[in-house]
């Protein structure tokens, strides 16, 4: 999540009205069905809605970004990630910028909104890291009313069984500091391997700290979820 592209100058970025484009699609075929399956090219012009029980993952929108300053910016949330917007309008603009950039077909991002709610209270987000997203990172942040619910176990099996399924992902990375516990809790029990450290990577209000990177193989997914439910895709 620290090197996620999630920067404060996005909130001096002149706003851009949101791509008609970014209205949810569905996916075709069986994608995000718990198969193996072809790459498809539509999340570029606008993410599938991706559900489960308790939560629903689907593209951000303008409507969310009060939920999200109240969520992502306090304190305990903010401490080991790239600083987020400090404003309402800072948020508008980098959900804007989200869409902009899913439609460049680097990046991805998913708003995490909680059953019985109308907005995004999270986000989990995938960057590609090599040509044609076969390599990408991903991070994920969450209000801390949430935490310990089980939202970010579900939510990651959604965005795993997409990034296999839909983008193609074949290895996700993440980082986390090794301070942040919880973050690297949060990896280790969805299974992701832990790679090694990476020394003095995060700089965070003017204080280098070691990075834990953590690894999840396509492979190794698709043996995981064999037993878990399927996505349902809307
Ligand atoms: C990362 C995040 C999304 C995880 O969501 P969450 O609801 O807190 O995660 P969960 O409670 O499902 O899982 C965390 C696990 O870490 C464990 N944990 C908590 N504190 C820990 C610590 N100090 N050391 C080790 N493990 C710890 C928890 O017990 C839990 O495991 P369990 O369910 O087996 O008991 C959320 O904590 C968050 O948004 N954090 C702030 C943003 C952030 O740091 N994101 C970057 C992560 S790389």
């Amino acid at each position: 999540m620290e090197k996620m592209p999630y920067q404060p100058e996005l909130e001096r970025a002149a706003t851009m009205a949101v791509p008609a484009s970014t209205t949810p699609r569905p996916v075709s075929g069986d994608a995000c069905s718990g198969q193996a399956t072809a790459t498809t090219t539509d999340w570029r012009s606008g993410l599938p809605v991706l559900g489960a029980a308790a939560i629903s993952l689907r593209e951000l929108r303008r409507e969310d970004a009060p939920s999200l300053h109240a969520m992502l910016t306090t304190e305990e949330v903010a401490r080991f990630i790239s600083p987020p917007p400090t404003t309402v309008a800072g948020f508008e603009q980098f959900i804007a910028w989200t869409h902009r950039e899913r439609l460049s077909g680097n990046y991805i991002c998913f708003g995490i909104v909680p059953a019985g709610m109308t907005v995004a209270v999270g986000i989990f987000q995938l960057r590609s890291i090599e040509p044609g997203f076969g390599s990408a990172e991903w991070g994920f942040a969450l209000g801390s009313p949430f935490w310990g619910t089980g939202l970010f176990a579900e939510g990651a099996r959604l965005v795993l069984n997409f990034a296999v399924d839909v983008a193609g992902i074949a290895r996700l990375e993440a980082r986390a500091a090794v301070a942040n516990g919880r973050g690297n809790g949060a990896l280790r029990k969805i299974g992701a391997v832990q790679e090694g450290v990476l020394r003095r990577s995060f700089l965070r209000n003017g204080q280098y700290h070691d990075q834990v990177l953590w690894s999840i193989l396509a492979e190794d997914w698709r043996l995981q979820r064999i037993g878990q439910e399927p996505t349902v895709v809307h």
